[in-house]
């Protein structure tokens, strides 16, 4: 079929979609509705998911997705069975978390080692931390068997990683957004970077009780907040700076995900060592995350304001609102007074998000755009993440769910300060920060990049061409 009738078939589908809509009807109040709505939700991302089948890879997504993508999303399957005790996905998220944690326990796969960030690195540390904090199934109870790192010690290793590569050479300090000189970004310290690894220090300080952790956190939370970075009266949130004109201008770009990552780690802090410094910048980014991303023209419903307007949203983008959903609720646990704040926006943002599962040819695919049950013809595991994460979020209030446990309060995966450190990860803590011995060198090419743009066009042009067939005939 020539490729300008496709064309025409997906822009037709796209302009039917909105009346063939089946919609997933949300009540966040009651335990049904939300688990039969995260269910739903979450075969349709699963779907996505070919890394548990014979002569793949356990962990990683296929292209368009980005590998630190498939961590955040095992992340949300951690958190789904914590939020509905539903089984049927443990199996396989055990075994992707190992596969990809490596035989060190530290996210540094060969594979992924020629392209890999701070950032990519800590959102899998995030998910290790939730399945700690929450109980989930142990590593050793995967197909990988016994002698696995435990899911607080991957934590720990990759805070040990990371720790050799604080970069005090420019900018006062602070880590940078690439691990390897020879790639692009090396020269860029960005927050997800380093809010990540704030993040990473204070979830390891709450769990552990180690005082090394919050040191650290201090360390960066000192270094961000006297950076470009944040704006400490507005208390906005920037993206990135570069070394190269010393650290003085900042990428102004607003991301849901940016202020997330810190307000999620402010909360650990504040629980952990109740001092008010934490919960007077808690409350500032809060007010002002209110402020950017839930306008009151959009009924308290969350908007990624950078792209979701635009319609210009990225495969990675279309994360960000999820993974700011998953820790927003987890601020309302450990700061209960930010729990009236916080609650009205999830439930408003999860009866969108739910509202705008209402493409695909099931009917319940997910979209972006949560303020109209108008399906806007987005779709992938990024828009399935989010919507994910808004509903699911509800059992918290719904079930009085406990609040991520630590080592005093019922977790039980034991620790190992000295993860990461050992002969046996290479983590050596010298050059680019102790990576991984087996380690690709060759730069990403541009025709590396360029193909996954290919490849994603064609996918789009595909589906929906597939998708306008069976709908039309
Ligand atoms: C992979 O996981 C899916 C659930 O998402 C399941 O239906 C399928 O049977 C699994 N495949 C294998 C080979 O285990
Ligand atoms: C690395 O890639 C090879 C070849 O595709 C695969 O067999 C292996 O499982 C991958 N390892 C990891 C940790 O992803
Ligand atoms: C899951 O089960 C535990 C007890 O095993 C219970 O405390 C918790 O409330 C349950 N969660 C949900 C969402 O039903
Ligand atoms: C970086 O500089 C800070 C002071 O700005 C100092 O406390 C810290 O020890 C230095 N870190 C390294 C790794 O040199
Ligand atoms: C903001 O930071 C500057 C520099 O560290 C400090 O002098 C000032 O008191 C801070 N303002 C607030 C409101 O915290
Ligand atoms: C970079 O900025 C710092 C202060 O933030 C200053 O101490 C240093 O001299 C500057 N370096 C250059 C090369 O301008
Ligand atoms: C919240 O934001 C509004 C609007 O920018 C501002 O006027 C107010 O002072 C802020 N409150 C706090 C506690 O930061
Ligand atoms: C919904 O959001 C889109 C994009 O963010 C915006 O253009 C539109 O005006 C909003 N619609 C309503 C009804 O608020
Ligand atoms: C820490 O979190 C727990 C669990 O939600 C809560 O009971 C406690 O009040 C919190 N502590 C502080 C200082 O907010
Ligand atoms: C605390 O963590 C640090 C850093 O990993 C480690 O060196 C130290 O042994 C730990 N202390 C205890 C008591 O576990």
């Amino acid at each position: 079929m020539a490729v300008r009738s496709l064309l025409f078939l997906a822009a037709l589908h796209y302009l039917l979609g909105g009346q063939l809509a089946a919609a997933i009807e949300l009540d966040p109040t009651s335990a049904d509705s939300v688990k039969d709505a995260a269910s739903t939700i979450v075969y349709g991302m699963m779907k996505y998911y070919t890394g548990n089948e014979t002569g793949d890879t356990p962990g990683n997504l296929p292209d368009p997705y980005y590998w630190w993508e498939a961590g955040g999303m095992f992340g949300q399957m951690v958190d789904y069975y914590y939020y509905t005790n539903v089984t049927t996905y443990n199996e396989e998220t055990v075994q992707a978390i190992v596969h990809q944690a490596g035989d060190a326990g530290d996210f540094m796969p060969a594979n992924q080692t020629k392209t890999e960030g701070n950032d990519d690195q800590v959102f899998w540390a995030f998910t290790a931390m939730d399945a700690a904090e929450l109980n989930f199934a142990s590593p050793d109870s995967g197909p990988a068997g016994d002698g696995q790192p435990s899911w607080v010690s991957m934590g720990q290793a990759v805070f040990n990683l990371q720790t050799t590569r604080w970069d005090n050479s420019t900018c006062n300090g602070g880590l940078r957004w690439q691990i390897f000189t020879w790639n692009s970004g090396y020269d860029y310290k960005n927050v997800a970077s380093n809010g990540g690894f704030f993040q990473l220090a204070a979830r390891l300080a709450r769990y552990t009780n180690n005082e090394t952790y919050a040191d650290w956190a201090r360390t960066e939370w000192e270094w961000f907040s006297n950076s470009i970075l944040y704006d400490n009266e507005t208390h906005k949130i920037y993206d990135g700076t570069s070394d190269t004109d010393n650290c003085t201008q900042a990428d102004h770009t607003q991301w849901t995900y940016n202020y997330g990552i810190w307000l999620n780690g402010l909360a650990y802090m504040y629980n952990h060592t109740e001092d008010d410094i934490w919960l007077h910048h808690l409350n500032g980014i809060l007010n002002q995350t209110i402020n950017t991303f839930f306008p009151s023209e959009y009924d308290d419903i969350m908007v990624e304001v950078a792209c979701e307007p635009y319609g210009t949203c990225t495969t990675d983008q279309f994360t960000f609102k999820g993974f700011t959903m998953r820790w927003l609720a987890v601020v309302a646990q450990l700061v209960p007074s930010t729990a009236s704040t916080i609650w009205p926006l999830i439930r408003a943002s999860a009866k969108g998000a739910a509202g705008q599962c209402d493409g695909g040819t099931d009917g319940v695919t997910c979209g972006m755009t949560w303020n109209t049950t108008t399906w806007d013809g987005s779709y992938g595991v990024g828009q399935q993440m989010s919507a994910l994460a808004a509903v699911q979020a509800n059992m918290i209030t719904i079930d009085d769910l406990k609040a991520p446990y630590t080592t005093d309060t019922g977790g039980t995966s034991k620790g190992d300060p000295s993860a990461g450190t050992g002969s046996d990860s290479g983590g050596s803590g010298s050059g680019a920060g102790g990576a991984s011995s087996a380690v690709y060198t060759d730069t990403i090419t541009s025709g590396d990049k360029a193909g996954a743009g290919i490849l994603t066009a064609l996918m789009l042009l595909f589906t929906l061409g597939g998708a306008a067939w069976m709908v039309i005939f």
